[in-house]
């Protein structure tokens, strides 16, 4: 099988090694991929979101099969746009349609779903610019601190935690007064949930699905959860208060019901779900969904995943996933992220990085790498490499990680020490 994956980070280059393990692939192009995955396929030098050039290279090259990593393209309606042409209509793509993408592309719609299938979730109402004061009101309602959601894409920067008040009241004149454009046209306001977070993934055909490994992100830079929030900075798999007593609570009451109401509603959804949950007092409620695998998740969990991804692929695309296996390694794995100097804020790219090929035991993902002309790896991003490992436990892959890490060298690197410290 010829396959292309859209995108170009950790979570593309975690994705295009699972599948190029798979004997049914003959061929694997990346567009635009990174230097990581020009390693184990070809890279494309086409945008994710460029669907006519995107036409132009299926049809040429025969390609197969198209998988999606980022939500962009999802949100934008890719599915639907193979599925109503004429020459792509039988070309699968692993993601949903653009409205079943709504899930993440909306946080009103988001909201407005899981109230209607009785998924939990914090108590919320959403406000736009005509109803700025009502909004006003329902914040004094609540206990701070103040949660608020821009309903629309905002590249991970749309969500505002507020501690008091005033401070909420002025973020929401802001938000609809088109701090991030339409995307903030309407603002969800939500009751703010404490607990631990935990981020569950599914692949599905739209009627089964098969519940992939879990895994604990780290979005702050700074050591201890501080500082500014990041794309990730590292992540854990499995994540330990997610045994089966709780996993089962969130197939029960999150996961089957939100494939069921998809279903109910006739929303197209053939591909991942990422549920991105808070554990309650042991009880799971949905923070939030993205239509797509979370980065730097898929770094473990594609290596915690032990079945061929391009199997279970296709009985997504045949919707007979049903009967396909998925098994998963007993193994812990983790990967702790390389930054450059500066990320979150300003931050210079083009570095060279040494020391990649010293690297044993650990699988380095790239996420903003690029060569150069001399066929230099250079960074091109915040986010440079994901460290990745196993191990018998947490704490073994995390030494590895860790030790393996100070191999790689390039100016001003950063990486936060105490990744899955907080679990035990
Ligand atoms: P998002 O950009 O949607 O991933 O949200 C960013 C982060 O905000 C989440 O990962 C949570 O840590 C936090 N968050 C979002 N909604 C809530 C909530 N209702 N209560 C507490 N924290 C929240
Ligand atoms: N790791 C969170 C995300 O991918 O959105």
């Amino acid at each position: 099988m010829k396959l292309l994956l859209l995108g170009s980070g950790g979570r593309e280059h975690a994705l295009a090694w699972k599948i190029a393990q798979s004997p049914k692939i003959e061929k694997l192009y990346i567009a635009p991929g990174n230097a990581g995955t020009a390693s184990v396929g070809e890279n494309v030098p086409l945008k994710a979101d460029d669907f006519a050039g995107i036409k132009d290279f299926v049809l040429e090259n025969q390609v197969d099969m198209v998988v999606v990593g980022p939500e962009d393209p999802l949100v934008k309606g890719i599915y639907d746009y193979f599925r109503d042409d004429e020459q792509l209509k039988d070309i699968p793509v692993i993601g949903p349609s653009k409205a079943g993408a709504q899930l993440e592309g909306s946080k009103d719609f988001a909201k407005g779903f899981m109230q209607r299938h009785g998924i939990p979730t914090a108590a919320y109402q959403t406000f736009d610019g005509t109803s700025v004061e009502e909004g006003i009101r329902f914040l004094k309602t609540l206990q701070p601190p103040y949660v608020l959601k821009a309903d629309g894409l905002c590249a991970g920067k749309g969500v505002l935690i507020l501690p008091t008040l005033e401070e909420a009241e002025k973020e929401l004149r802001e938000m609809l007064g088109g701090m991030f454009g339409q995307a903030s046209a309407r603002v969800v306001i939500e009751e703010f949930l404490s607990g631990i977070e935990c981020s569950v993934f599914v692949l599905t055909d739209g009627k089964d699905y098969k519940i992939l490994p879990e895994a604990k992100d780290y979005k702050r830079i700074g050591e201890g959860d501080t500082g500014l929030n990041t794309g990730g900075m590292g992540s854990v798999s499995p994540v330990p208060f997610a045994d089966e007593a709780w996993m089962k609570k969130v197939e029960d009451r999150i996961i089957r019901p939100t494939v069921q109401g998809l279903a109910a509603e006739g929303l197209d959804y053939k591909g991942f779900i990422f549920f991105g949950l808070i554990n309650c007092d042991g009880n799971p409620k949905v923070i939030e969904y993205n239509c797509r695998m979370g980065d730097p998740e898929t770094e473990t969990v594609m290596l915690r995943t032990k079945s061929d991804l391009v199997e279970l692929f296709e009985g997504v695309a045949e919707g007979n996933l049903a009967s396909r296996q998925l098994e998963i390694d007993e193994r812990a794995a983790v990967c702790v992220m390389l930054v450059s100097g500066g990320y979150p804020g300003k931050y210079e790219k083009g570095k060279v990085i040494t020391g990649i090929g010293d690297v044993q035991g650990s699988v380095v993902f790239h996420a903003g790498t690029a060569l150069d002309a001399e066929g230099n790896t250079i960074t091109a991003g915040g986010r440079v490499i994901a460290v990745s490992s196993y191990g018998k436990d947490k704490a073994e892959a995390l030494a590895k990680s860790f030790a393996e890490a100070q191999k790689i060298q390039f100016d001003g690197k950063y990486f936060r020490r105490d990744i899955g410290a907080d679990l035990n």
